[in-house]
């Protein structure tokens, strides 16, 4: 049949952050293709599927991925092809029970992934449909209409995304008006332009981290890329908290040593209800929205109080503790960790259970944030037909770099496709 798998090619490609990666080409029998390359996190939380690398010091560091895409070309394309692309569920099963561990790291789910959203595009490419229509028709999603995500865009970035800025990993703007796709990606990127001059005007270096966000030296406290972003917005002729929000990733599981988050930058060791604390005052203080990965990973006591404290103000997301892992999405939602999720597709390896994932936070009110990754994007965008599909709240990518800025320019090409949707 012409929907059938006729092959499946891998090959190692390079990520924005000059690390490996992989990209899955798969063919049908009608000639249709899919392709898909997928990304690679710098601050990856410990409970994340398991990224496949060579660990071969004399090839990039260690950090090839050959063995995963000889997993791909050997073990899961002889494995799948025959079998037809529209069974997207069928085929992720397939290759969970071809790796067998827990955590897919028999295979890696680099190559699992790979795989699974390249099928996802060949199979929308055979019907004749955008990506974001045909992940809804494949998973038979019951949702209404399409109302398309607002950016989160990174403004400035620290923690492990950039040397010597802030502690905290991200400081971003979040559109909030009831505004186009279009208008508010024009939003955030004025703001973007013009905190490069208020940086510049105050004597800072405007050089970029990871996510194309800026990742000044010599900021005096964490909390100092608030004050500036504001400055921003409000010079960009936007009204803070009214027409833009402050969204938070400070990503603590990275700061958190010896039972306390460390933050180096000001000589403090901080306890959970310590750093809740600081959380609240800038919350009071500052026209902040959304608080995602305001606890470390497994610090599941302290994450009820923390919503509990600020749940009714901001989103408070999970990311590092959720992991796109319906298991521990289900775990947090029992226990009221939070009220929204980040997800990234890599976080988990499937197209499958990352819409599973989706599907169970929608279905208990949970806010979804469709994420790029920090340390290696790549040119792909399906996670932004993802966003769309599921109705996500936010995409969060960066503002600058061709990795970053695809995704955007993505976001405004379905706006052409579908009309304006409001939030
Ligand atoms: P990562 O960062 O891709 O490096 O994990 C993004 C995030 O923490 O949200
Ligand atoms: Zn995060």
């Amino acid at each position: 049949m012409k929907e059938t798998l006729k092959s499946v090619k891998a090959r190692e490609i390079l990520s924005s952050g000059s690390t490996p990666s992989i990209e899955a080409r798969v063919t049908l029998e009608s000639g249709a293709r899919g392709v898909f390359s997928v990304p690679y996190g710098a601050s990856a939380g410990v409970h994340e599927a398991f990224i496949l690398l060579d660990n071969d010091k004399k090839r990039f560091l260690g950090k090839g991925m050959l063995k995963a895409v000889e997993n791909i070309n050997n073990k899961i394309a002889p494995t799948l092809i025959g079998m037809s692309a529209f069974k997207q569920k069928e085929i992720d099963q397939k290759m969970i029970e071809l790796d067998g561990s827990e955590n897919k790291k028999k295979l890696g789910a680099n190559a699992i992934l790979a795989v699974s959203v390249a099928v996802a595009r060949a199979a929308a490419n055979e019907k004749k449909m955008p990506l974001y229509e045909y992940i809804r028709e494949a998973f038979n999603l019951q949702i209404e209409d399409y109302r398309l995500p607002n950016p989160m865009m990174v403004m400035i970035e620290g923690g492990k995304h950039a040397d010597q800025s802030t502690d905290f990993q991200e400081y971003s703007v979040s559109p909030i008006g009831n505004k186009s796709a279009k208008e508010n990606v024009r939003c955030g990127i004025e703001i973007y332009l013009t905190l490069k001059k208020v940086l510049k005007e105050k004597g800072f270096s405007v050089n970029v981290g990871n996510e194309g966000a800026f990742a000044p030296n010599g900021l005096e406290s964490n909390e100092a890329p608030i004050s500036l972003i504001i400055e921003a917005i409000e010079k960009a002729g936007y009204k803070a908290g009214e027409e833009v929000g402050i969204s938070l990733d400070p990503a603590v599981s990275e700061i958190f040593e010896n039972g306390k988050y460390q933050l180096k930058k000001e000589g403090k060791s901080l306890s959970s209800a310590q750093l809740i604390e600081l959380f609240n005052e800038w919350i009071a203080k500052y026209p902040i929205i959304t608080l995602e990965d305001g606890l470390h990973e497994d610090d599941w006591d302290n994450w009820p109080k923390l919503n509990a404290a600020l749940g009714e103000k901001v989103a408070i997301i999970t990311d590092d503790l959720t992991v796109t892992n319906l298991k521990r999405l289900k775990k947090a939602i029992e226990t009221k960790c939070g009220n929204a999720i980040l997800i990234k597709l890599n976080q988990i390896g499937t197209l499958t259970e990352t819409i599973e994932t989706c599907m169970l936070a929608r279905e208990n009110n949970w806010m979804t944030v469709i994420s790029h990754r920090g340390g290696g994007e790549t040119n792909d965008t399906s996670m932004v037909d993802l966003a769309v599909a599921v109705n996500s709240g936010f995409i969060k990518v960066g503002p600058s770099r061709g990795e970053r800025v695809c995704k955007y320019n993505r976001l405004m090409e379905i706006e052409e496709e579908i009309g304006v949707k409001r939030l």
